[in-house]
Parts: structure tokens; sequence; C-alpha cells
């Protein structure tokens, strides 16, 4: 049956029951697909949200290689949080000057890998800014701040504030810059972002507060450095899991930021580069997991419903209670149930959805869980010694494989 595919994440829908029965019958399930356009047309809202910014992709939202040479056909860059990640992106199109690594923590030997690679590091720890002085005398760096303004969907995902681990305190901004002289380092840029899965208004004012009181600061520092070559405000920008939410109206943080940013230096010709990094609300649309239902279990006052995808497919669930669409691929005409999606994995909190309404399915029958391109595949795990599912791209009437699941030899050495 066909389905209004106006919002980007119901694309799925679009595809018949029997495309994804032969997808799962070539690939086996569970599986994650991408579609290569979902991913374009996410690419162009931003770019015309935040005209003026420059993109840089937060890759820990998803990883894969088909993906990353897709951001960078969008000419978007990267922001990397490992130097591993710094190193796919490289390998897979994008160039290292246009690679920002954000280190929480880092050890030496990252600090070196990055270093040798000549990609700036953008560090929030005084001893982090001074072993890499040591390591890269003379490097381009630039520090990560915590304006105590922090917003998130989750407590896990606010980073910044005194509860987060995350950014250098303002106070301690003196005696980095400090420690960038003594070392020879060369400030290129200041960096926050303050937490993950904003929509609301609310959500909105504290961004924009923290832009804000970053942009302060970055004027405060022009004077012993001169015009930065770029300010970063991070991502963050959230979209609407459940099909009858709106995603936050991003044209209007654009606009709003952009003011901001103009209002400090209203020059063209003297001023920093603006970047953003947003990571789930260009890949989270273009993503489904496909999932088949192994076992109908009805039990005193619900209906659970077992799936081969778990918590070790798609953590988001389990780890945030977070919601994402659930469709069955195949309409029955049984009777609406409410149903509790559960995975295979030995651990109560291994659910998917609780009291999810839909025409109770049949064991065999396809599910396809919608908006998991972000924060997906990038946490799964191989827990219980699962393997990992498959990955397919999608471009129009053409898919491939683009990444296979894992063999028993990959999990269980
Ligand atoms: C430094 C940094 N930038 C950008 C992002 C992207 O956030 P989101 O995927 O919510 O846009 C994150 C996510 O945690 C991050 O840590």
């Amino acid at each position: 049956m066909a389905h209004s595919t106006d919002k980007p994440g119901q694309w799925p829908r679009a595809r018949s029951a029997r495309y994804w029965e032969s997808l799962a019958a070539s690939v086996g399930t569970p599986f994650y697909a991408y579609d290569r356009r979902v991913l374009a047309q996410q690419a162009r809202v931003l770019r015309e949200a935040f005209f003026g910014t420059e993109l840089r992709y937060a890759m820990k939202a998803n990883a894969n290689p088909a993906l990353l040479r897709a951001v960078a056909d969008e000419k978007i860059g990267i922001d990397a949080v490992s130097a591993w990640e710094a190193r796919l992106a490289h390998a897979n199109g994008h160039r290292r000057s246009r690679i920002l690594y954000t280190g929480n923590f880092p050890s030496d030997d990252e600090l070196r890998a990055i270093a040798s690679r000549g990609i700036v590091a953008n560090l929030d720890a005084l001893s982090a800014i001074d072993r890499y002085g040591k390591i890269a005398k003379g490097s381009k760096i630039a520090i990560r701040v915590d304006l105590e303004r922090g917003a998130g969907h989750h407590p896990h995902v606010v980073t910044a504030g005194v509860d987060s681990k995350f950014g250098l305190a303002r106070e301690d901004l003196p005696a980095a810059l400090e420690i960038v002289r003594k070392r020879g380092l060369r400030l290129v840029g200041l960096h926050q972002h303050i937490g993950s899965g904003l929509c609301t208004d609310a959500h909105r004012e504290v961004w924009l507060e923290a832009a804000d009181a970053l942009f302060d600061l970055a004027i405060s520092t022009e004077k012993s450095h001169g015009i930065l070559d770029f300010i970063d405000v991070g991502g963050g920008f959230g979209v609407a899991y459940p099909d009858d939410a709106h995603d936050p109206d991003l044209a209007q943080w654009g606009r709003s930021l952009s003011e901001a940013f103009v209002r400090r230096w209203p020059s063209k010709d003297r001023r920093p580069r603006l970047l953003i990094e947003p990571g789930r609300s260009l890949v989270a649309a273009c993503g489904a997991l496909i999932t088949r239902v192994t076992t109908i279990k009805p039990a005193r006052d619900r209906v659970w419903v077992g799936v081969d995808a778990g918590m070790h497919t798609l953590v988001r669930p389990a780890m945030y209670g977070s919601y994402h669409p659930i469709w069955p691929v195949r309409e029955r005409k049984s009777k609406p149930t409410e149903c509790w999606i559960v995975g295979p994995i030995c651990e109560s909190g291994d659910v998917l959805a609780e009291r999810r309404g839909m025409p109770l399915p049949r064991e065999g029958d396809l599910l396809v869980i919608g908006m998991v391109g972000a924060y997906g595949y990038a946490m799964a795990s191989t827990y219980n010694l699962r393997p990992k599912p498959a990955e397919l791209l999608i471009d129009g009437d053409r898919w491939e494989q683009v990444t296979r699941a894992s063999r028993y030899a990959e999990v269980c050495g």
C-alpha cells in the first residue's frame, strides 16, 4: 500500500512489501537501509536553513563509509571525535582541512595520530592542550568551551553545564591561552556543543543564548589573537521521531543565529567562518531498520512481539526511552492490538516499543523501524554474541549492501 512520504522519515512506507521481502531474502534480517536521496534532501534543508554557515557532519551519528562519501559529495565537512573517525573520513573523500577533531579526555596516542594527519584539534582541558603543545608545537588548535548552558532530549546527551564532562570552563580560558602562547600553538577557533535532540522553543532559546555567549567570548579573544578563523556553535538539532510530531523549524534557528552573528561582525570581510555540526538532523530520516517477527507470546495483560532486532541493533529505546515509529511491512487485517515489541537479548530492558497499537503481526512478518539513520548502527553492539546487522544503501531503483552482517569469527574471535 502506498503511503504519504511528505515527511522524509516516511520513505520506507512507499516501498512495497515485496521490495522489503526481496531485500530481506538477499541479506537476511535484521538490516539497516539508508536512502541516499533522503540524505541529499536533508542536506539541502540544512544548507538552506543555515545559509552562510559551513556544515560539518558529526559522523558519530553514523560512520558508514558509503554515507561519508555521500556527505562529501554534498560538500559537507566532518566533525570527528576520535582519531579513527578522522582517519575513516579522510579515507572516504573528506579533505583534512575540512575535518575538525573534537577530543574529550584524549590520550597522547590519539593526539599524536591527529597531529600526524595535520587535522585541527579542538580540545577542552588544560592538560590536553599542554600535551598537544608538546606533541605538535606550532600546530593550529581550537578550544571547546562550556558556557554553562546545556540542553538535550535526555540527561545523558546534555553536553554543557556543571554535570557535563565536556568543555573548558570560561574561567580557565586565560590559562589555556597562556599555554597556547607558551607552546607556540596557534588558536584558530572557539567551539561549543551544548547537547543533542534539541526540538522545542525552550531548547532553541538556550542554544541561541549559548551561541550569543560564544560570540561574545570570541570578540573578547580578538584583542589578543585577532579575528579567529572560525567559531563553531555545534550541532544538536532534533528531529521529530513520532509520525505525528513536528520537526523544529530549522529556518527559524538559522535566521536567529545569522542575525546574532552579523550583529557582532557586520563586515563580510572581517569576520570568522561560522560552523555548525549537525549529526542527527542530517541522517536520522534516511535510515530504516528492517526486522522479522520471530515469536508472538501472549501474556497476562499484553502481547509480546519478539523480533530479531534488539537493543544490540538499536539501543536508543533501551538507553534513552526513545520513540521510533514501527510499521508492519504487510498490513494484516487482524485486530488492532497493543504490542510490546522486544528483541532477543537477555535483559528485561530489551524493549523496542511499549504499548504500540498495530494490527497483530504474525510470526515471519517483517516490521520496519523508522528514523534510525542516526545513533542506530553507530551504537550497535555484539552483546550476547549476536552479529551486527548488514547495512544497505538505496538510491532510487538501485541498492547495494555496503556492510555485511558480522560473521562468527569476527564476533567470537
Ligand atoms: C561535538 C559534537 N558535535 C556535534 C554533535 C552532533 O549532535 P547531533 O547529532 O545531535 O546533531 C555531537 C553529538 O553528540 C557532538 O558531541
